[in-house]
């Protein structure tokens, strides 16, 4: 199994060297803990892996996947850059030390507010559509101005089809047959494009659409080459790759991955004659997906139609499982060695039906109180939670070899009005 998950002698499971059962008794349930050395490792991991086939690489950690301010900083720390989305997290990533120069902002359907923001941060612009290069044009100084494209490379992939970002369906990206005009037109204007960039979609643990993507980008890239004069700094292939969610999901063998990639990027850039540019990818759920687990407790069960076992929180901590049907794995964190024997839906407390961590999930024998992990809450959980049913959020705890920290406090019922404002002629 190449799932991230370590048990001690007493069947208990570990994190960051520390008895799961042990922090859930320390700060209350709902929960999530954050291993600070498994974020470490993969970005040394992915980092080592293809600077060993190519050196001008960098690795962008794509921050909506986690924007607590000390996975930040633990990325910054490890010399991350910052693929940012939003004005938001471009703010957020300069107030966690990442200075503009590792900054890439990629946003879509961006406004002109947004555009000036961005600029005044000096932050790179990567552009997807031809409506923001006119306004972009308006709103700086255009001479010499450095900016780059997001395309469409129609090549799609990921683990749901949300989460696809590259075909005739995508929202994103330039059409390969503008992208020439485009660099035309903002080289016209006085730019000075330096990029290209692609992003295929989320979730994705075969090689294959990757390479399809690399080629179909470095080719756009040589046709734009051919046809204006630039000289790319780099070319960005996005995101994408995934992390095993189920038992029977492998890693991605990383390093023939990248050789793999790196062989086609450097045999691409030679038969468009590219010059010498930077390799950029932009991991997210990668670097923190397996480094975190949501622990939350058993509080009911309920023989009805169906076994529910359940648990003291719900999709308003953990969307995934209800927005894209994605399988998180459950370990009953105090009987992890425990036979599997029974067949139960892990429900949540949110008053919907969807609000199931799990259909059919076959555990140990559950009795109220115990503790369950969920698993791979790294990535696109706690960053996608919200208040629904007016629940404060959870608490984040970082371990570190043994340490426990607290790096987010759990939100009170007071957190839940934050700027709310009730008109005087209602107030009681
Ligand atoms: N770069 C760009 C431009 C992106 O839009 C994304 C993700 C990434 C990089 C990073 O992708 P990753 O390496 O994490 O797969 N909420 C969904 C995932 C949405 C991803 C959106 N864009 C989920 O929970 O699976």
């Amino acid at each position: 199994m190449d799932l991230n998950l370590k048990v001690n002698e007493n069947g208990d499971m570990i994190i960051g060297n520390v008895d799961v059962n042990e922090i859930a008794d320390l700060y209350g349930t709902p929960l999530y803990v954050i291993d600070e050395e498994r974020i470490r490792n993969n970005y040394k991991r992915v980092f080592n892996a293809f600077t060993k086939y190519h050196e001008k690489f960098r690795v962008f950690y794509a921050c909506k996947a986690n924007t607590n301010l000390a996975v930040m900083r633990i990325l910054e720390d490890e010399g991350s850059s910052i693929d940012a989305v939003s004005t938001g997290e471009v703010y957020t990533s300069l107030k966690t030390g990442f200075t503009p120069e590792r900054i890439l902002f990629t946003g879509n359907n961006v406004k002109d507010d947004e555009l000036k923001f961005v600029d005044e941060q000096n932050v790179l612009i990567n552009l997807d559509s031809i409506s923001q290069l006119e306004r972009l044009a308006k709103i700086v100084n255009p001479e010499n101005y450095k900016i780059s494209f997001r395309v469409n490379p129609m090549v799609g992939a990921g683990h749901h089809e949300y989460c696809i970002t590259g075909g005739i369906m995508s929202k994103f990206g330039i059409k390969e047959e503008e992208a020439s005009n485009i660099y035309k037109k903002a080289i016209k204007l006085g730019f000075k494009p330096i990029g290209m960039h692609s992003h295929i979609g989320s979730g994705i643990l075969e090689p294959e659409p990757f390479k399809l993507a690399t080629k179909a980008l470095l080719d756009i890239a040589g046709n734009v080459a051919s046809d204006v004069d630039i000289d790319f700094e780099f070319l960005d292939l996005g995101g994408g790759l995934g992390v095993p969610y189920t038992p029977e999901e492998k890693l991605l063998d990383i390093d023939k991955f990248a050789e793999e990639i790196t062989g086609i990027f450097k045999s691409k850039i030679k038969e468009h004659g590219l010059g010498n540019p930077y390799l950029y990818i932009e991991p997210g759920r990668y670097l923190v997906g397996d480094a975190s687990i949501l622990l939350t407790r058993v509080n009911t069960i309920k023989n009805s139609y169906r076994r529910f076992v359940g648990v003291d929180t719900g999709f308003n901590t953990l969307l995934r499982p209800v927005m894209y049907g994605s399988y998180h794995h459950i370990v009953v964190a105090n009987k992890v060695n425990d036979e599997e024997v029974e067949k139960v839906d892990v429900a949540g407390n949110v008053c919907e039906s969807g609000d199931l961590f799990a259909r059919d999930r076959i555990l140990p024998k559950i009795e109220e109180g115990d503790l369950l992990a969920i698993l791979n809450a790294g990535a696109y959980s706690f960053s996608m939670a919200s208040q629904y049913n007016s629940r404060p959020r959870p608490a984040e705890i970082l371990v570190n070899n043994g340490d426990i920290e607290v790096i987010r406090e759990k939100e009170t019922y007071e957190d839940l009005f934050n700027k709310q404002i009730v008109p005087k002629r209602l107030q009681k």
